[in-house]
């Protein structure tokens, strides 16, 4: 079967699916690299990607970009790589409704509901990848970081789950799980934002920890000993796509095979007398 590897990558206008979309572009697949600012969108044609506007809390403009692919691809996608994403910083109990649902609404909604939509093409076509950009928060949690690691316990779920459920039907199509640890990216400095925009610092029990959890996100260069570059995570994404038999789950990072390793041996407990300091 002659198959055009094309591939949608949810947001590229920074790190890693900035990363992905411009070097699977150079080995030679169809990238539809996507990002949800227009101004990140004319960027990524300055540097030559077939490049559309998606913004993965707006459904329409998610159907309006799957619309255009499919226009220009006569109908067909090889691999979803569901990338976009942001970590709201903040403790559990400054968090409202509202700052958690908006988590939730990009974080798991906006990949449910973009791959919900590629799914029925991949089976009409007989095939295809689908590529969840998970974390190491998805495995293990830690405090100030509950909305996102909910988010990515959600993903977890949802995607094993998913998983399951096409290989009862579907056995070429593949769905994989990727789990970085520390990348190199614009996430420190996102999260600081949503952070800044979110959460009451002033009037949180939390307000004297907090100044660490800023020192972290503001500090320039890697935060966390074994940060890695995106070309880890883009490693990972080239075997999901290529290999006859993806995995199931990728661990990027030391912190990730370390941290999935102890949460099946340790105590719960000492899982968190470690995992609380950070
Ligand atoms: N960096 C890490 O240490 C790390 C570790 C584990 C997992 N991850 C995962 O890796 C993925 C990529 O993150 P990154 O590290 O590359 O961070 P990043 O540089 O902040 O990139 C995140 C991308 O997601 C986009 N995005 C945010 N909200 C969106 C929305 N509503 N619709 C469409 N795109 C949206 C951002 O666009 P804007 O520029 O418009 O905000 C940006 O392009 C995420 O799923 C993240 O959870 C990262």
């Amino acid at each position: 079967m002659n198959i055009t590897k094309s591939v949608l990558v949810t947001g590229c206008s920074s790190g890693i699916g900035l990363c992905v979309a411009h070097e699977l572009h150079k080995m030679g697949y169809q990238v539809f690299a996507t990002a949800r600012q227009k101004e990140d969108v004319t960027k990524l044609k300055e540097l030559g990607l077939n490049a559309l506007q998606l913004d993965l809390d707006d459904s329409l403009s998610i159907q309006n970009a799957v619309k255009q692919i499919l226009h220009e691809t006569g109908g067909t996608l090889y691999a979803l790589f569901n990338n976009g994403a942001y970590g709201q910083a903040g403790a559990v109990e400054d968090l409202s409704r509202d700052v958690l649902r908006k988590q939730f609404e990009t974080n798991l909604f906006g990949w449910l509901e973009l791959t919900n939509m590629v799914l029925p093409i991949m089976r009409q076509q007989g095939y295809g990848r689908i590529i969840q950009n998970s974390s190491v928060l998805g495995l293990v949690a830690m405090p100030f970081r509950g909305a996102y690691n909910a988010s990515k316990y959600a993903l977890e779920g949802l995607t094993d789950t998913l998983r399951m459920e096409v290989n009862l039907t579907s056995k070429n199509i593949h769905i994989s799980l990727i789990e970085p640890g520390p990348i190199t990216s614009r996430f420190r400095a996102n999260a600081l934002k949503a952070f800044n925009n979110h959460i009451d610092r002033k009037n949180s029990v939390h307000k004297d920890l907090y100044q660490r959890l800023i020192d972290r996100l503001e500090k320039e260069g890697p935060a966390a000993p074994f940060t890695e570059p995106p070309e880890a995570v883009l490693k990972r994404v080239v075997h999901a796509l290529e290999s006859p038999k993806p995995k199931i789950r990728y661990y990027v990072t030391v912190p990730t095979y370390l941290f999935a390793f102890l949460r099946l041996v340790l105590p719960w407990r000492w899982l968190d007398n470690i995992l609380k300091r950070y």
